[in-house]
């Protein structure tokens, strides 16, 4: 373990939970091959282990452990790994019976910083966000597939993604014998999982447990679901019993998708694709006369309409009174930014403002629950932010 100093403010933050180290004056000290350092703090008396990411444009660190005395020697990083993704998994088991689509570990949230396991039917996706655990790869597989055995979340196959915030990088399978597709259920509505063919696989498990959280009766109601993409919020109420449900993308070839999806299901609403930008397919309906029960807006942190590009937060300058005017009377309303870079606050303050001409009525804040926990002090953590709104 390689001891180093830091800024002041980065003790500060670690010591209050924060456990990105951000690359500053002191993080240039840092050298690739040490892979773990020591960062001792005076004032608290606290030493931090941090693993080091020097190739990381931002976070140059992240907080492995913190520790009030001495660091024990020797100290076994692997055991503590094995330890830790172990209590993430037991957290889970409890989730499989309803979703074959979970996050194993989140992460900060379980204390393994940058290393996000998502489970998909019947594979293992390892989606590393920081370097240094492809130099973790051959001691992580192992103990991966020795904890999973004979559990109820087994595997066959094991794949893994680098998740370079620059990159859109495809999966790369590490064990087993990956397939091209898989079918995957969550809440008893399935899914098709594309797991060759790039970036996207089609399913956003952090989104699930929001889904089926929500207090809304869907039964015989008028879904709108804005910005679809593969149609998991389109295909969840159809299950529940909406009578009608249209999806808008930009995207064809994801409508498309949705409706392989909607093909693997037995549903009964009729369901129809609006290849558009959002904001004119919300024009075009509003002139036909359309109404819905239920809006759900999931827009990506930075969308075009093929013209010009603004943040998803801008957006909702225009798309809330129309949302507004598209809502039956006592209609809802849930619209999402999904993006660590504008905290809650901001979110929430600038809807507000945004909302002030429309008169919708807030019924509450929705986000990361049960296999995506949240932890105290780290906002960045808290990416994806919802806001429940009704038509009075
Ligand atoms: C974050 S994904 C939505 C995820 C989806 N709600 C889910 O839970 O599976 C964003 C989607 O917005 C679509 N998109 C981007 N810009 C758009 C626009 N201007 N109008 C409509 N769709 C757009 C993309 O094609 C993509 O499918």
């Amino acid at each position: 373990m390689f001891p180093v100093q830091l800024h002041p403010a980065s003790y500060r933050h670690l010591s209050q939970g924060h456990p990105w180290v951000l690359k500053d004056s002191y993080t240039e000290k840092f050298r690739a091959k040490e892979r773990l350092l020591l960062a001792a703090d005076k004032k608290s008396r606290k030493s931090f282990i941090l693993l080091t990411d020097t190739a990381h444009p931002k976070i140059k660190a992240r907080l492995w452990d913190t520790l009030e005395g001495d660091v024990p020697e020797p100290y076994d990083f692997i055991s503590i790994l094995k330890k830790r993704i172990q209590s993430s998994l037991a957290k889970r088991e409890k989730f499989i019976s309803q979703r074959e689509d979970l996050f194993l570990t989140f992460g900060e949230a379980d204390f393994l910083p940058g290393l996000f396991i998502m489970k998909l039917g019947e594979g293992l996706i390892i989606q590393s966000y920081a370097h240094y655990w492809k130099k973790f790869q051959k001691d992580l597989i192992p103990i991966l597939r020795e904890l999973l055995q004979d559990s109820p979340l087994s595997v066959s196959f094991i794949a893994w993604q680098e998740r370079d915030d620059s990159k859109k990088t495809p999966l790369v399978p590490v064990w087993g014998k990956m397939p091209d597709e898989i079918t995957v259920s969550e809440f008893d509505v399935h899914y098709k999982v594309k797991l060759t063919q790039g970036y996207d696989l089609g399913l956003y498990p952090d989104m699930a447990a929001i889904r089926e959280s929500l207090p809304f009766n869907w039964k015989d109601k008028k879904v709108l679901n804005l910005y679809s993409y593969t149609g998991a919020w389109s295909l969840f109420p159809m299950a529940k019993g909406a009578s009608k449900v249209v999806s808008v993308d930009l995207s064809a070839k994801y409508l498309e998708w949705l409706e392989e999806n909607i093909s693997l299901n037995s549903f009964s609403a009729s369901h129809h694709s609006l290849a558009s930008d959002t904001q004119r397919a919300l024009k075009e309906l509003l002139k036909d006369g359309q109404t819905f029960d239920f809006i759900l807006c999931d827009p990506p942190s930075f969308s075009s309409d093929g013209k010009k590009t603004q943040t998803s937060l801008k957006a909702y300058q225009q798309l809330l009174p129309l949302i507004k005017d598209l809502l039956a009377p006592k209609g809802e309303a849930l619209l999402f930014i999904n993006t660590h870079s504008i905290t809650r606050k901001k979110f929430e303050d600038q809807m507000k403002i945004y909302n002030a001409k429309v008169g919708l009525k807030k019924i509450k804040s929705l986000g990361l629950k049960d296999d995506c926990p949240l932890i105290k002090n780290f906002p960045e953590g808290d990416y994806l932010k919802g806001l429940l709104y009704k038509r009075i």
